[in-house]
């Protein structure tokens, strides 16, 4: 889940919003504090990812950068604040909060599936520039079944009602009401404006895959950090 580092105990304390560098130096006086199960009484030793840091006895993950893998359910959306909705980060741990995290880019209030939240901007910058065509996977349950015809015209790149132009997308049927829909861009709204195009309407719509990262083993809601080698999946989908 984490860049390699080699830290202060009080900043990786202070920077997770836990408490102060001095209120953490009082912390190591008082023995609240261990490294890999002993009390150390300096909160200004360095300790790596490989060191198991505790806070009363409760385990602290910290890195530079973090990557979490959410099953995102229905009814919350993906925005740091929302005087009306609950939003995906109430599904993280409350001191995530103070962690500099977002979304990698937005999945509509009613749609489910995997959503990568992260503090690395550069790669989330990359995931999302449209020149590196990254690919997302969408399965869409339509009010109607999509034709041959309509899965030429999305493999060719077509006009959305309003005008704009989605590029070629590829449509696979599940069934006749269920369809896996491969995009290589991220427009607003993109599948749901794709069917509304084809004259159709998506019903239910869940992203099973993002850059080769899907989230079949959390249930609705369920978290986890992504693993190392799937942080490399997504920085190898933008290298390519
Ligand atoms: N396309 C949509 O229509 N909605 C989403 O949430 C994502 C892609």
């Amino acid at each position: 889940m984490s860049e390699v580092y080699n830290e202060r105990i009080d900043k990786i304390i202070s920077a997770m919003g836990l408490m102060s560098r001095k209120d953490c130096s009082r912390a190591a006086r008082n023995g609240r504090i261990t490294v890999n199960g002993t009390v150390t009484k300096f909160a200004d030793i360095k300790i790596t990812n490989n060191d198991v840091l505790c806070l009363d006895g409760e385990q602290i993950i910290y890195s530079k950068y973090m990557y979490v893998l959410l099953n995102k359910p229905e009814g919350y959306v993906c925005a740091a604040e929302d005087g009306r909705y609950p939003t995906v980060f109430e599904l993280l741990p409350k001191n995530y909060l103070n962690l500099g995290l977002f979304t990698v880019g937005r999945l509509d209030m009613n749609t489910t599936g995997v959503l990568i939240i992260t503090n690395d901007g550069e790669l989330s910058h990359k995931l999302l520039s449209p020149k590196n065509k990254v690919i997302k996977t969408y399965r869409a349950i339509t009010k109607f079944p999509v034709s041959e015809e309509d899965i030429r015209v999305a493999a060719q790149g077509m006009q959305l009602d309003d005008g704009e132009t989605a590029r070629p997308a590829e449509i696979t049927a599940v069934d006749d009401h269920t369809y896996d829909i491969k995009v290589f861009e991220g427009k607003f709204h993109l599948i749901k404006r794709i069917f509304l195009a084809l004259h159709n309407q998506v019903r239910e719509l869940e992203r099973i895959d993002f850059a080769g990262i899907d989230c079949q083993d959390l249930e609705k809601g369920e978290w986890r950090f992504l693993e190392e080698q799937e942080i490399n999946v997504l920085k190898e989908a933008v290298t390519r």
